[in-house]
């Protein structure tokens, strides 16, 4: 897993957006897994302003939501849909019908979730996908225990996640108890993940995603797995990782590297001798 420290969470946002806009630019059809909560707004914000001042183009993109709330409709306040139109897609020259979100209020919640994952592959699969993380250590919402070969289906919330969002609705008893979510294993098969967070609520959360061992107790954890997996954290959400040395160190070597610098790398002696 490639791990970028960032000094705070809009470093973390223009770092994030700037992935974006790389795939967008190199492939403008892309499929875009996308996430809610706070953590990406940042990146929301930034992409919205690229597209305004740098013309990133949007209308060939498809995007598919990791989550929804059940029994909650499109237009309520806190359904992510709405969440997702007001904080992105209305300020984007993105097609409607390219945008899912699953439907809280699906009359068959099986077929739906099996739709939903049929959808995804007819797309062609997630190019990159979007990650927040709860502080539990979920992505999506696979709470603790999730099956990491899961797919797209109901699940409970438990009480600490329903706590961590009762900020959105005002009180605890507002949140709804049961999500649709995609699953750890459709997560793992995205192509690329681009894993978000901030601030010192997050920091055992990503200890334990990044460092910890890989266990459904902590759904990020299977990211470990992933062949392609980008974590970009604020100082206070790395806080705990023992390792944050040695990956600024890696990040410095790959922007060497990148720069066409290979010599400031290599030991004194070696560099002499190559002279
Ligand atoms: C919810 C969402 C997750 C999100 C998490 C963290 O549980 N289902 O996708 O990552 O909240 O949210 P925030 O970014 O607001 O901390």
């Amino acid at each position: 897993m490639r791990v970028i420290v960032e000094p705070d969470a809009s470093g973390v946002a223009r770092t994030a957006a700037r992935f974006v806009a790389r795939l967008l630019r190199r492939k403008p059809n892309c499929v875009l897994g996308l996430a809610t909560g706070s953590t990406p707004l940042g990146m929301y914000r930034d992409l919205i302003h690229m597209h305004r001042e740098e013309g990133l183009d949007f209308s060939r993109v498809v995007t598919f939501n990791l989550d929804e709330y059940v029994g909650l409709g499109p237009t309520h306040p806190q359904s992510y849909r709405r969440f997702m139109q007001e904080n992105l897609f209305d300020h984007l020259n993105i097609e409607p019908r390219n945008t899912h979100v699953p439907d809280g209020r699906a009359l068959d919640f099986e077929a739906y979730c099996q739709q939903y994952e049929r959808q995804i592959e007819e797309a062609g699969g997630i190019d990159l996908q979007v990650l927040g993380v709860g502080s539990d250590g979920h992505i999506a919402f696979n709470e603790p225990g999730s099956s990491l070969g899961s797919r797209t289906r109901l699940k409970t919330l438990t009480e600490e996640t329903v706590r961590d969002n009762a900020r959105f609705f005002g009180t605890a008893e507002m949140v709804p108890r049961l999500a649709i979510t995609v699953g750890v294993g459709t997560i793992l098969e995205s192509r690329q993940c681009l894993l978000l967070a901030a601030g010192p609520h997050k920091a055992r959360a990503i200890r334990d995603t990044i460092e910890g061992p890989v266990t459904a107790q902590v759904t990020a954890s299977a990211l470990q797995l992933h062949r392609d997996v980008i974590a970009v954290v604020d100082e206070e959400a790395g806080r705990l990782l023992e390792r944050r040395d040695y990956y600024r160190e890696v990040e410095r070597a790959q922007a060497l590297l990148e720069a066409g610098q290979l010599a400031a790398l290599l030991p004194d002696r070696a560099r002499r001798n190559d002279e």
